[in-house]
């Protein structure tokens, strides 16, 4: 069996090709050009899957936005992509391809794909949280995704944090997401110097020691930690999965434990905060297995 993934982000889109055994192939990521809006962004994708990929047995959608994944729509999605609320992605996929399509909230699919194939494996309890242009989460629990009443829990990018804060594109204020996203540290530290315009840049900028920058780094880590402390007061979860591009960096992983465990109160101080192992790949992986099993 092969099958089409599709990871939609707010930066970039992600494709390839897998088979039931997470075997990926033809990987290509493309610029989601999200602020040109829902329509545009999924009849562009729409091309580049006729163009580039032939003879598949099914697709399987990994995006941002909440997700109705029994009817395969966008419940509702904030303005890091526009006018994507309530388009039926399974529906106009299906009708293209005439194959199965699976869709699935990017974290939830991360959080499967995590289970699956990446550092879930060992935990049937967990939360999984990713930080890029948003910040997403998943609640696992006994292997499986816990979806709330209308199948969009684990909105964590939008815990309340800073009430008097910045405002947030999902239309409130003062979202985790605002301050904890791998967006918001490039956009303070663009602030200090617009050469720091990536992840990557940033952490070129640290090695080479640039102080001012050390401070900016340190303040969202600080960040970071406010939202994962909640969550640990909140679940007393055996692990937290942290994701998103930003966190293959080594040193990040550290600082942040450091400063959850000085929060934290020590009762629950067992939790384990491990990284995503497999990349930018969970959601593409955990969107493919859904096409093999219900939901774990
Ligand atoms: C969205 C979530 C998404 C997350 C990560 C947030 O802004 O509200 O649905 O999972 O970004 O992409
Ligand atoms: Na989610
Ligand atoms: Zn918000």
């Amino acid at each position: 069996m092969k099958i089409v993934a599709v990871d939609i982000g707010g930066t970039s889109i992600k494709i390839c090709l897998s088979d039931e055994h997470g075997n990926i192939s033809s990987f290509k990521e493309i610029d989601a050009e999200a602020k040109k809006g829902g329509p545009y962004l999924i009849e562009n994708l729409i091309q580049v899957i006729a163009e580039s990929y032939k003879g598949f047995d099914g697709i399987a959608i990994s995006t941002a936005g909440q997700v109705d994944s029994e009817e395969g729509s966008i419940i509702y999605a904030n303005d890091n992509i526009p006018n994507y609320s309530g388009m039926n992605i399974k529906g106009i996929f299906e009708a293209k391809f005439d194959v199965p399509v699976k869709v699935e909230n990017d974290v939830n699919a991360a959080a499967i794909g995590e289970k699956h194939f990446g550092a879930g494996k060992e935990f049937n309890d967990f939360l999984c949280l990713t930080y890029g242009t948003g910040i997403g989460g998943a609640i696992v629990i006994n292997s499986t995704i816990y979806k709330g009443l209308n199948g969009v829990a684990a909105e964590f990018g939008h815990l309340i944090l800073h009430p008097e804060g910045e405002k947030c594109n999902c239309g409130h204020q003062g979202c985790y997401e605002m301050y904890g996203s791998t967006r918001a540290l490039v956009k303070n530290a663009m602030e200090l110097d617009s050469k720091y315009a990536n992840g990557r840049k940033i952490f070129e900028g640290l090695e080479q020691g640039d102080t001012k920058l050390e401070k900016v780094l340190n303040d969202w880590v600080d960040e970071v930690a406010y939202g994962l402390v909640s969550l640990i007061h909140i679940f007393n979860p055996p692990a937290i999965i942290i994701g998103g591009g930003v966190m293959e960096q080594e040193r990040l992983l550290v600082l942040i434990t450091n400063k959850v465990k000085k929060l934290m109160i020590s009762s629950f101080s067992n939790v384990k905060i491990v990284r995503a192992t497999l990349g930018n790949k969970a959601g593409l992986l955990g969107a493919v297995s859904l096409h093999f099993s219900r939901n774990d």
